[in-house]
């Protein structure tokens, strides 16, 4: 069952991040990321670009994406995401130190659109439950491991669902629907046309179907037993969400700065979706 844990800074981090690969969302609810005076303008979903959720940012290239943002205001907006990703980052290592040594820092996000008004196709729709699976980037078995913030300047709550199926349950339930692929060749196909960044393996194939199985399936979506989860401004919370089955049901403006974690790196290896996808379809995914 998915549970919330509340913590603070300086819990003992090996009961964290037991919690953490057991499904639970770490919730340090007196964690503010301060928003400094003339960034309050940033604030707004005009910055958005065309049709873009999230503002993104590479912390490794310092690109920043999806906004309309120019000139100054586009500098100020890149070191309020760049001084999100050092905070995410410094967090992660006072909850689980252990993980630092193997974890990849990949994008940044600062998402200052509201939730609940998106239309988006159901496939697209983050408030409907899911595991996190992405088309176009592969994870080839690492574990995607996510800090968010919720810094609504009103005090609003963010509102997320969760699902108290373990990743392992609801997996099974859906193992009969999955199909397997690609084949290296398609694999190979996908890759150099650049519709993936990297290799799609058959656990991505995997992953990308479990993601669309759940959320397409009205019957799972109103039956699945579920809790209601408010995550308060102020707070922080980290997840595996590639395992713990979750909605973003409402709310505006947060941060998420996402790490990918291979395997190895965790303190049980053996909790990972790869491994329990490999024991449970029988047949290797890597
Ligand atoms: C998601 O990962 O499904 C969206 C989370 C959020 O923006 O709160
Ligand atoms: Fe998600």
């Amino acid at each position: 069952m998915a549970q919330v844990i509340e913590a603070r800074i300086g819990d003992d981090p090996r009961g964290l991040t037991e919690a953490l690969e057991d499904g639970g969302l770490i919730l340090l609810p007196q964690t503010p990321f301060e928003i400094l005076q003339d960034e309050k303008p940033l604030m707004d979903p005009a910055i958005f670009s065309g049709g873009s959720k999230n503002v993104s940012y590479a912390p490794d290239s310092g690109h920043l994406g999806g906004t309309c943002l120019e000139g100054e205001a586009l500098e100020r907006c890149r070191a309020m995401v760049a001084r999100y990703a050092t905070f995410a980052r410094t967090l992660l290592q006072q909850v689980a130190p252990s993980y630092l040594a193997t974890a990849e820092q990949r994008r940044t996000s600062f998402r200052p659109g509201e939730v609940s008004s998106r239309a988006l196709s159901p496939r697209k729709d983050d408030r409907l439950l899911h595991v996190d699976a992405f088309p176009a980037n592969p994870n080839q078995g690492r574990r995607i491991l996510r800090v968010f913030t919720n810094v609504n300047p009103e005090g609003r709550s963010r509102h997320w669902r969760l699902g108290d199926q373990s990743f392992e349950a609801f997996a099974r339930d859906f193992s009969p629907r999955l199909k397997s692929g690609p084949g290296p060749l398609a694999a190979t196909v996908l890759q150099t046309l650049k519709i993936t960044k990297g290799r799609r393996t058959p656990y991505d194939a995997a992953m990308l179907q479990l993601h669309d199985l759940g959320k397409l399936d009205a019957d799972f979506q109103a039956r699945t037993p579920q809790q209601e989860v408010h995550l308060p401004a102020g707070a922080c919370w980290i997840v595996y969400t590639d395992s713990v089955l979750h909605a973003a049901m409402a709310g505006q403006h947060a941060f998420e700065q996402t790490f990918l974690l291979p395997p190895e790196g965790m303190a049980a290896p053996d909790k990972a979706p790869i491994r329990i996808l490999e024991r449970l379809l029988d047949r290797p995914l890597g």
